[in-house]
């Protein structure tokens, strides 16, 4: 052996060594190992056992505290008023990504999983108008569906009014296919539907459920190994239905399916703060996701970026949109690398909006959603707290994946909507107080859709997005 091949074997040993070192430490991070150890992984449907009734992870409190928190006006007080940034100390770590692979080769005729026919050319289902139609609305009876979580349960509150129940959505361009259960049940046999995010995915996904409910004998309840999954399988399509409950996607300390009530969130963004969630996400076929409501804070961001070997941990605060940012490239990058774009959809439902400030709409300077019988009518109207620039961001970031992603473009046709909450008509958490009692408007959830509602045409732009793309 010649010296200089001793030299190059030490060589390559020493970098060898050094590899492994980083590693090690990259797992060194406390909530790595733990990822690790949660990892465990049971089949959907391995054993008739595995399917008993369990109690929803999605509680009362998933859409109490945050309605809550958005009644006291936290949703205003950021907006367009960020904080000076905190220096420009490592820019690049955040932008630590490198920019994703853009699609170059978009061709017209792309194969499109479950595709079955397509929208006409040039018709923007979004854009749109609502249509009072007591014909072939609603798409079931709120007594008919038993699924319905008491968050969304409208009338059975006392809602005095059903007329939120009859509005149409009529797309300026064409005409929508009518949601066909049977039809998506048949096409969608042996897969896995999976809605995540906060407690606004958790009522597309029940009023998924209640879509479907009629063409079922029984939907079963369970959940696999993560409390945070809900699941409702239809046996005989071999389908199941299911929510994760995840309000940032990554990790974050808002993370209890039943108890997310925290001071202060955290939003986790080291390397790898998506895993854990996502292990319950492999094998879904169609996958819709959300996340906007928590990041209405009024503040920056707080985001965790790693822990040192003594269990301190740096957080560092971030405009929201580029927090936001971060947490939708990430998503992305663990779907690109986990899904097969052949055999899967994936969907983003755009910001669901709220309505606190009846002054958006031309209203008195104390009102909200609370009385409000009919919808907006100012095609261009845009209510305060959703954030242009977060819709500017998820454009960016879901306009140019390797595997394509739909947005559901929802903001605009729900920002009309101010009638279709569930303001006062729905389970409170707390028995009210008299001061409540006096002043309804007070404690009404404007943030939250009532079932029968907007949410079931949520799922039908889903639907056509789905069957014909
Ligand atoms: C609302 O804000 C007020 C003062 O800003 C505070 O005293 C109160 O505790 C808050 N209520 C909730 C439910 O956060
Ligand atoms: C719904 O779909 C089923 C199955 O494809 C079909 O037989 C039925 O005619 C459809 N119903 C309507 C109203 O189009
Ligand atoms: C149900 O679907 C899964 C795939 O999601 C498949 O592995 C399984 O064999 C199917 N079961 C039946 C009874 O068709
Ligand atoms: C979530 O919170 C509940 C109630 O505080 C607690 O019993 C449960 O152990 C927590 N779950 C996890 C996974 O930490
Ligand atoms: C959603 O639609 C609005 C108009 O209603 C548009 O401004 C926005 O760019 C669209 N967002 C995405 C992500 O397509």
């Amino acid at each position: 052996m010649s010296s200089f091949t001793i030299h190059l074997t030490t060589l390559s040993l020493i970098v060898f060594v050094a590899i492994l070192y980083t590693e090690k430490r990259s797992l060194e991070k406390p909530q790595q190992l733990k990822l690790i150890i949660q990892q465990e992984y049971v089949p959907v449907q391995s054993k008739e056992s595995k399917w008993k009734d369990v109690g929803m992870p999605f509680t009362t409190e998933i859409a109490n505290d945050i309605s809550l928190q958005m009644a006291n006006g936290s949703t205003t007080k950021g907006a367009g008023a960020p904080l000076a940034a905190g220096g420009t100390e490592k820019e690049k770590e955040e932008e630590e990504e490198e920019e994703l692979d853009v699609d170059v080769d978009g061709e017209d005729d792309e194969y499109v999983p479950f595709a079955v026919g397509r929208t006409e050319e040039g018709c923007d289902v979004f854009s749109g108008k609502w249509v009072y139609d007591k014909a072939s609305m609603p798409h079931y009876a709120e007594k008919e569906c038993r699924y319905i979580n008491p968050q969304f349960k409208c009338e059975a509150f006392g809602r005095p009014d059903r007329a939120y129940q009859f509005w149409r959505w009529q797309p300026h361009g064409c005409s929508l296919q009518r949601f066909n259960a049977t039809f998506m049940l048949e096409r969608l046999r042996g897969k896995r539907i999976l809605f995540v995010g906060d407690s606004l995915s958790g009522g597309q996904f029940f009023s998924m459920v209640c879509l479907l409910d009629r063409h079922i004998a029984r939907f079963r309840k369970g959940h696999k190994r993560s409390p945070s999954l809900t699941i409702f399988a239809a046996p005989e399509y071999n389908v199941t239905v299911e929510f994760y409950w995840a309000p940032f996607l990554v990790e974050s300390n808002c993370d209890n399916s039943t108890n997310h009530r925290v001071k202060e969130r955290v939003i986790h963004l080291y390397p790898g703060s998506i895993e854990k969630h996502a292990e319950d996400w492999k094998g879904a076929d169609v996958l819709v996701f959300n996340t906007y409501t928590w990041w209405l804070t009024g503040t920056n961001m707080k985001t965790l970026r790693g822990a040192s070997r003594d269990g301190a941990k740096f957080i560092k605060e971030m405009e929201l949109e580029k927090a936001y940012r971060l947490v939708l490239k990430r998503m992305v990058r663990w779907l690109e690398r986990n899904l097969d774009p052949l055999k899967t959809r994936v969907f983003f439902t755009s910001m669901s909006p709220t309505h606190f400030r009846s002054i958006d709409w031309g209203g008195d300077r104390q009102g909200n959603c609370y009385g409000q019988r009919m919808p907006i009518f100012d095609p261009t109207y845009w209510g305060s707290a959703s954030k242009k620039s977060v819709m500017q961001v998820v454009s960016e970031v879901l306009g140019k994946t390797k595997l394509p992603i739909t947005v559901l473009n929802i903001t605009q046709l729900s920002e009309y909507r101010r009638d279709a909450h569930t303001s006062i008509y729905k389970q409170q958490r707390y028995p009210l107080t008299n001061q409540q009692r006096r002043n309804p408007r007070s404690y009404a959830d404007c943030v939250h859709w009532c079932l029968p509602g907007l949410q079931d045409t949520w799922n039908e732009l889903f639907y056509n997005k789905l069957f014909f793309p």
